[in-house]
Formats: structure tokens, sequence, C-alpha cells
């Protein structure tokens, strides 16, 4: 007998195949047991019917756990009504082990109780559905930049000097010596680009971010190209064609994936180059402007609608679940108002904190860096990505070359996801003068000891070059539409939560 898994059943009707798995979920009708059984490809149903012969494992797999796992051989038959559109049907189950009571049953669960399960959360269908896309991601990442002439240089971890800042390094002993987790690999890209012209790292990162928001982790992916003889302009071309390729191969290969996330795909499938060039200066008018006073305004009656329907929801719901006879219905009915409890935190959050966006907004002064609310603000006016460009130099990091044509600002931009997803990629033409560069390192108060390579790359057939870094789990919120990056990679790192 063939073993087959599930993804592969279509191309098997009318067989008698084995599928081992884990047990999702169970359900009898009497003489008949129907499984829903996961493999790791997909679900399926298993249909197990007692007859005189099996009724001593009828009555072990009827009392069969959540998660246990096992083996089911039967015949694959196509059913446009079962999970996945096919079923086994007159199986024999072969239990593999027998699992305890699982922590994480189909009720709803705070997300607290699920993070700290979330060894055993990762196998719900939401997870599952978020590593696949986060998957092809990653896969779409690194097909873009080998096809386009681009060589991978895998840079160091263990790294002397920062590179974004003092205030997030990660301090480690190297035998003795005191050195941070690189936050970015950039700095040895750029020695890496002065000898293979177009070249890309991606690896994990670190920041010691104090703050917990849904958009930090102290430990993320990032891929960062980065091309000799570039400009601004060049960066931004490079940077919509990647991210409309990766958006182009989620949306072929994770349908089912991005279904099951509820995310709505209209949204990627306008997604198009070329994206919207806002300067920094311009970016602060438009917070500046009425437009965003109506647009919160709107938002926040919008919101408070929402969240008085949700709350006669939950009294409603609470009402029926009294009265509910069937367990399964009041079982529905509590997890239905946990969740609806959890959006109305959220959204009473929100309602909250709009008068102070709409503040931080009118208030907004040029010379800042435009905060999470600002960038929430200006990503959620448009439905397609914003690269907002040329920063003011003092909020910036010290390698950014600054725009000839205003000294004040740097050739910098950042990418803002649309819809209210916020940043993705932040990039630059670096600084190529070997001694306006020494004068940032001194400025920013570092030791030029440290970067004498880095100056060296300025010393020796010094070219315009720059590049950008993608951050993959804020790339994956987007793509799947989830508020939170905690989701978007297995183990998340952030302040406060190292376990599991
Ligand atoms: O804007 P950042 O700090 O840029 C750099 O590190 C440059 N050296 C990149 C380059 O030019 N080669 O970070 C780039 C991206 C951000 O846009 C964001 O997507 C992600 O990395 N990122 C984070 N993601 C999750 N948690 C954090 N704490 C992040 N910090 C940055
Ligand atoms: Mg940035």
């Amino acid at each position: 007998m063939k073993t087959i898994t599930i993804d592969r059943m279509s191309q098997h009707i009318g067989e008698k195949v084995e599928i081992k798995g884990w047990l999702y979920n169970a359900r009898t009708g009497g003489r008949v047991l129907f499984l829903i059984l996961r493999d790791g490809t997909g679900l399926c149903q298993a249909i197990l019917e007692k007859t005189d012969e099996n009724t001593r494992t009828f009555q072990d797999v009827k009392r069969l756990t959540q998660e246990s796992s096992l083996i089911v051989r039967g015949t694959v038959h196509e059913d446009q009504r079962s999970v996945g559109g096919y079923e086994l049907t007159s199986c024999d189950v072969q239990v593999v082990h027998r699992a305890e009571d699982y922590p994480i049953t189909p009720k709803a669960h705070g997300i607290d109780f699920l993070m700290k399960n979330r060894h055993l959360h990762l196998r719900s269908q939401r997870q599952w559905a978020l590593a696949r896309v986060r998957h092809t991601v990653v896969d779409a990442i690194r097909r873009f930049f080998n096809d386009n002439g681009f060589t991978l240089v895998d840079t160091p971890i263990f790294a002397p000097a920062a590179g974004e800042g003092e205030q997030t390094l990660f301090q480690v002993d190297y035998f003795g010596e005191k050195v941070a987790l690189a936050q970015t690999g950039q700095l040895y890209l750029e020695a890496a680009a002065m000898s293979l012209g177009k070249v890309y790292c991606f690896g994990p990162t670190f920041r010691a971010e104090k703050s917990k928001t849904r958009r930090h982790l102290t430990e993320f992916w990032m891929v960062e190209p980065e091309i000799a003889y570039i400009d601004l302009d060049g960066l931004f071309e490079v940077a919509e064609q990647f991210i409309y390729s990766v958006v182009q191969t989620v949306l072929s290969q994770r349908k089912t994936e991005l279904e099951i996330l509820q995310r709505d795909t209209a949204d990627l499938e306008i997604i198009k180059p070329p994206f919207v060039r806002l300067s920094y200066t311009d970016a602060v008018d438009l917070l500046h402007s009425q437009r965003v006073k109506d647009f919160l305004q709107n938002q926040l009656a919008e919101k408070q609608t929402q969240a008085d329907e949700l709350d006669k929801n939950i009294t409603d719901w609470t009402e029926q679940q009294k009265n509910a006879k069937k367990q399964w219905l009041q079982d529905e009915l509590a997890r239905q108002i946990a969740e609806a409890r959890e959006q109305l935190a959220e959204l009473r959050e929100q309602i909250g904190n709009i008068p102070h966006h709409m503040q931080l907004a009118a208030g907004f002064c040029w010379g800042k860096d435009l905060g999470g609310s600002d960038e929430t603000i200006i990503s959620q006016l448009h439905t397609q990505p914003v690269f907002v460009h040329r920063y003011p130099k003092t909020v910036k990091a010290f390698y950014m070359k600054p725009d000839p044509d205003d000294s004040r600002i740097v050739l910098n931009f950042d990418c803002l996801a649309p819809q209210g997803y916020g940043e993705i990629i932040g990039g630059s033409v670096r600084e190529d003068d070997c001694d306006a560069l020494l004068a940032r390192i001194n400025h920013e108060g570092y030791d030029p000891a440290e970067y004498q390579w880095y100056l060296d790359l300025r010393r020796y057939g010094s070219v315009p070059h720059g590049g950008f870094g993608l951050g993959v789990e804020r790339t994956v919120a987007w793509l799947t539409g989830v508020k939170h990056i905690r989701e978007t990679i297995a183990f998340p790192r952030m302040m406060g939560k190292i376990y599991p």
C-alpha cells in the first residue's frame, strides 16, 4: 500500500492508501467515526465504520484524544463537502501514540496562554498557514535576488561595532572582549559589494528593543541587498520590483493559507509598481492636513460603532449561552464571546489612542523621526506601498549620504506597507566620501579605530552605492493580515519573552 500525504490525495482517487498524521478533531455518528486528520500538508476526513471485526479498534479510536498520532489506511474519495475536498473511507486505524489531554482545545484561549504553549500552538491551522506563507516569502526573497544577478554573502553575527545606533545593542562577552550581536549586515555587505557588485545577506538580526509593540522583536530576520553604482531612484526601482515579486509568489502559491487566515487578497492583488513616492517634508505636511484630521475623526466614529456592536453581541451571546442545552453550542458561544472580548479590548485601546495620535500628527515638528502612529496614518491613507524619502539627517544612521541639494536631509527611504502596516523596509544611499564619513563617525561619538576598515572602502575605489533591509516578520504580517508580528515567526523573541 502506498503511503501518501494529504496534499497528494487528488492523484490517488479510488486507491487504497496510507496517511500518517495526528488527530485534529473527531465526531461520532453512532456506528461511524468521522476523524479529521492532519499530516503537515493539510487536513482530511477519515471515516471509520464499526463492523463485527473491528469493535475493539473502533472503541479505542472513539476514545482517542486530540493530537494523538495515528496511521490511517483507507480508500480515497473526492467529496467537495469534506474538509480539503477529499476523504478516506472504509478506514482502519493504527494508533501510534495516545496523547495526554491536549491543553489547546478548539475553544478560545488567550494569546498569553497560546504563546506560553507556542511549541504546541504551532500545530493549529492558523499557525500552520502562517508558517507556510513565511516559508514562501523567504523562498521568494532568495529567488528574486538569485535571479537578478545578486550574490549571497553571509555576514557575521558577532559585531565589534554598532551599525544602527548604540541604544539597541545586545552585548556579549567575546573571550573577554565586549562585542555585540549584529543589528545589520550592511556594513560588511558594503565591502562585499565593492568585490561583487550586487550582493545580499539574509539572516537573523538582534536589537535590544525595550518597547513591547506589535512591530518589534528583539530577534528578527532581515534580507539586505547592497548595490555598487546606484542612486536613490535606482533603489526605489529594485525595492518595488522586489516587493512586487514576493507578493505575486505568495498570491499564486499560498491561496489556501491566505484563505485560512481570512486575508482579503484583493488588497494584495492591486499591488503594482510604481509605488508612491512621498518626501519626508511632504509627509509632514500630510500629517498636518485637514485630510488626516477628517480621516482620524471618521475612524474614531467607525470604531465606536464597531465597539457598540461587539458589546451588544457579547450580551446576547452570554444570554444564549445560559440557555444553551447542548455542550457544543455552549463551547462555540464561549469561543465567540472570548474572541469578541479580545477584539473589544483592542478596539477600546485604539479608540483611546486615536485622540493622542491626532495630537501627535497635528503637532509633528519637521526634524523628528516619524513615530509608529505617524507611519500608521500615512500607510492607512494608501493602498500601494509608500516610499517616504529624504529624512532629516539628525534622526538617521551615520552612514547615510546627505542630499547634495539640501544638507539637512539624507538620501534614504522607508517603505511603508499600505493599510496601516507601516515600515517594512529601511534603506539609503551610503556616504561614499571618506572625510565626510569620518566626520559623521566622530559626531556620533563612535570610535574611529573600529571603523577603519569601513573607511577603507572610501579610500580604495569609492563608488556611489546603497541598499536596503526588509524585515521578514513585518512583511509576513502585512501579507497575511496578522496584527502582531509575534505570530509570524515560530519562536518569537521579545522583551520579557524567551520561553519556549
Ligand atoms: O530600518 P532598519 O533599521 O535598516 C537597517 O538595518 C539598514 N542597515 C538596512 C540596510 O540599509 N541594509 O531595518 C530594516 C528593516 C525595517 O524596515 C523592519 O522591517 C525591520 O528591518 N526591523 C524590525 N523588524 C522586527 N523587529 C524589529 N525590532 C525591527 N527593527 C527593524
Ligand atoms: Mg528603519
